[in-house]
């Protein structure tokens, strides 16, 4: 197995070391980089705030997330996984609650909490979404549960194409978020967003096959005229609308996408005109059984990048009509994750990767990752589980609420940003197929680093783990002398648990960081190391 290909622009770099040539299928081999960090931020630099790192929660099961089984009081795990980040950034994620099955609800005022019914699980798909939803006030009521300061993103039906419904849900969502529960909780109503997909709604039985924009920007105004009144938004709300939430883009003016709705004239409407941002969701595939290889591609460099760098177009039509752009729902692999895959720590460096190039790169204002009861690639599983997320077998004993290896991504994101709220990110030249890096600026000053090793070490490799060196330059100019270094470490990329980030595990009881903190203070001088599969955050003096 090739560990590195020796690009023309890599041998340049100094090679420091060749360990045990013993094996030849995977000799563990030691590079030495040298990256440059700019010590005063660059223009392009982008601002980022704690709430890069959102959550997109699967609406039917929201009461799960939100509320105690009780339904009296929150739902303390969930709660601390929130506020761990609150502690860190100051800023907690924003909650989009949505997605597929935002467009199978219905609104009754004489129900309490939720009906749903579900299909059977299957082994591909263990916690399918309810497939019918009628909800009540105390659904919504339930926001109040959330970290005081939380910005919410609400959903409304527009697949069934039942008005009615519609404005029964955008009617209970301002009751809710105008009730005196919810002021004083401090959790705050953004946005509205109408329908989820609709790009595939032609196929998926919402409406007649070839459904086209031109139809989707007509409906969608017919039911915002609506939706609007019911909801409180107009031109002088702080409440806005979503748009978009489009599957896919067409990345044309002739097909589902910002440039189509546009071209079709949404933003001439007085309703188009009350849209504030434009979602777009995004999957890097879809999981399909027998695929393999994909723990690997998932984390690559260059994959995650031309799996964003795509998007480039649409952020640019976006953000030249003064709108901001966000990935409203998205993880790794569709149909709830990848076994063996979405739900490892090889999936923690690729949820940090995405999400800071997302932003550096594309200027993406927040990247929303997805998340229902059970599904593989969560950051967290708010309640305990029956039965196992990868092939929906009874479980031997119930599993509690815990974090999976991606919320890690989402702590180390929050430390790299911290809480002085004008930190700005740059993705760094790293000159390397395997080793990206990006810098942190507060003040236009550069504080913080964070250097990711995506080569996957698995646990079926008998090789050595591979390292590289970086030395840090600072273009000329005196830099800091004097860095910490903290690190995510990880057995294996395919390990499900045991991650400790400088020592210390969220897998605990009560997700609350438990263990004493590992920090090592170097000279900048000496450079690091970083192995394959592993997070390195340093703190510059
Ligand atoms: C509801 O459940 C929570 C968590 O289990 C508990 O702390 C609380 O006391 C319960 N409230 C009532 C009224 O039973
Ligand atoms: C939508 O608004 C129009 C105009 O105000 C009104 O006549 C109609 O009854 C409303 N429809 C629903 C379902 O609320
Ligand atoms: C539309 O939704 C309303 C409110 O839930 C419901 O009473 C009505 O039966 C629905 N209409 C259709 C055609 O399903
Ligand atoms: C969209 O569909 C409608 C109704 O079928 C049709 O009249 C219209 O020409 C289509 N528009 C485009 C751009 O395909
Ligand atoms: C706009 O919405 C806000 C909040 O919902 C409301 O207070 C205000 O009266 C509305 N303005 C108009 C002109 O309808
Ligand atoms: C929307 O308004 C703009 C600016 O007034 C105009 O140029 C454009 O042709 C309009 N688009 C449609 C589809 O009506
Ligand atoms: C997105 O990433 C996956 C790996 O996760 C890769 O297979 C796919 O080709 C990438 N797509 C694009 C458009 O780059
Ligand atoms: C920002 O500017 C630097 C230096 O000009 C350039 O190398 C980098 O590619 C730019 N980054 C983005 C995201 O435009
Ligand atoms: C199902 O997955 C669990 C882990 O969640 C595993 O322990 C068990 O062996 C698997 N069962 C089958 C039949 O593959």
């Amino acid at each position: 197995m090739t560990k590195f290909t020796l690009t023309p622009s890599l041998t340049r770099s100094r090679l420091v070391a060749v360990l045990a040539l013993s094996s030849p299928l995977a000799a563990p081999l030691s590079y030495a980089l040298t990256v440059n960090i700019p010590v005063t931020a660059p223009s392009n630099a982008s601002t980022v705030t704690g709430s890069l790192f959102s959550l997109s929660i699967e609406q039917d099961r929201w009461l799960d997330w939100a509320q105690a089984s009780n339904s009296s009081s929150r739902n303390e795990f969930f709660f601390n996984t929130l506020d761990n980040l609150i502690q860190i950034t100051g800023e907690g994620p924003q909650i989009r609650i949505g997605a597929d099955s935002e467009d199978h609800t219905d609104f009754n005022e004489n129900i309490e909490g939720t009906e749903l019914v579900f299909p059977d699980p299957t082994t591909t798909v263990p916690y399918p979404e309810a497939t019918t939803i009628v909800v009540g006030d105390e659904y919504y009521e339930a926001v109040r549960f959330l970290p005081s300061g939380t910005h919410v993103i609400w959903g409304v039906n527009f697949g069934t194409d039942n008005l009615t419904a519609a404005v029964l849900e955008a009617q209970a969502i301002k009751r809710a978020f105008d009730s005196d529960a919810v002021k004083d909780a401090g959790v705050v109503l953004d946005f509205v967003e109408i329908g989820n997909e609709a790009d595939l709604y032609g196929g998926n039985g919402h409406r007649e096959k070839g459904f086209n924009i031109s139809e989707y920007v007509q409906q969608w105004t017919d039911f915002a005229q609506n939706v609007s009144v019911a909801a409180g938004i107009n031109s002088t709300s702080d409440v806005k609308f979503w748009g978009g939430a489009f599957a896919e883009s067409s990345h044309s003016g002739s097909g589902f996408s910002p440039q189509g709705m546009f071209s079709n004239g949404i933003l001439n409407s007085s309703e188009g005109k009350l849209i504030g941002t434009v979602s777009q969701h995004h999957y890097s595939g879809s999981f399909r059984p027998g695929d393999s290889g994909l723990l690997q591609d998932l984390m690559t460099k260059s994959t995650i990048r031309s799996n964003l760098t795509m998007f480039l177009p649409d952020i640019s039509a976006v953000r030249s009509q003064g709108l901001d752009y966000v990935l409203g729902e998205t993880n790794s692999y569709a149909g709830h994750g990848a076994p063996g895959v979405s739900n490892v720590a090889g999936a923690a460096l690729w949820v940090l990767d995405y999400a800071l190039f997302a932003k550096s790169g594309l200027g993406a204002a927040r990247v929303f990752f997805h998340e229902g009861v059970g599904y593989k690639y969560n950051l967290i599983q708010p309640i305990t589980l029956t039965r196992s997320t990868i092939n929906a077998s009874d479980l031997p004993e119930p599993l509690p609420p815990h974090v999976q290896p991606p919320y890690y991504a989402a702590i180390i994101a929050a430390e790299a940003i911290g809480n002085t709220g004008d930190a700005q990110v740059v993705e760094l030249n790293v000159d390397n197929e395997r080793v990206a890096g990006y810098g942190f600026f507060v003040g236009g000053t550069i504080v913080r680093a964070v250097f990711i090793n995506s080569e996957a070490f698995l646990s079926t490799e008998e090789g050595e783990r591979g390292s590289v060196h970086v030395d840090l330059e600072f273009g000329g100019e005196s830099g800091p002398t004097s860095m910490d270094i903290k690190r995510l470490t990880i057995g294996h990329a395919d390990d499900v648990s045991g991650l400790k980030w400088g020592g210390v595990s969220f897998e605990t009881e009560d997700a609350r960081p438990s263990g004493e903190q590992m920090v090592e203070t170097v000279d900048v001088s000496s450079g690091f190391d970083i192995v394959d599969t592993e997070v390195v955050l340093l703190s510059f003096q």
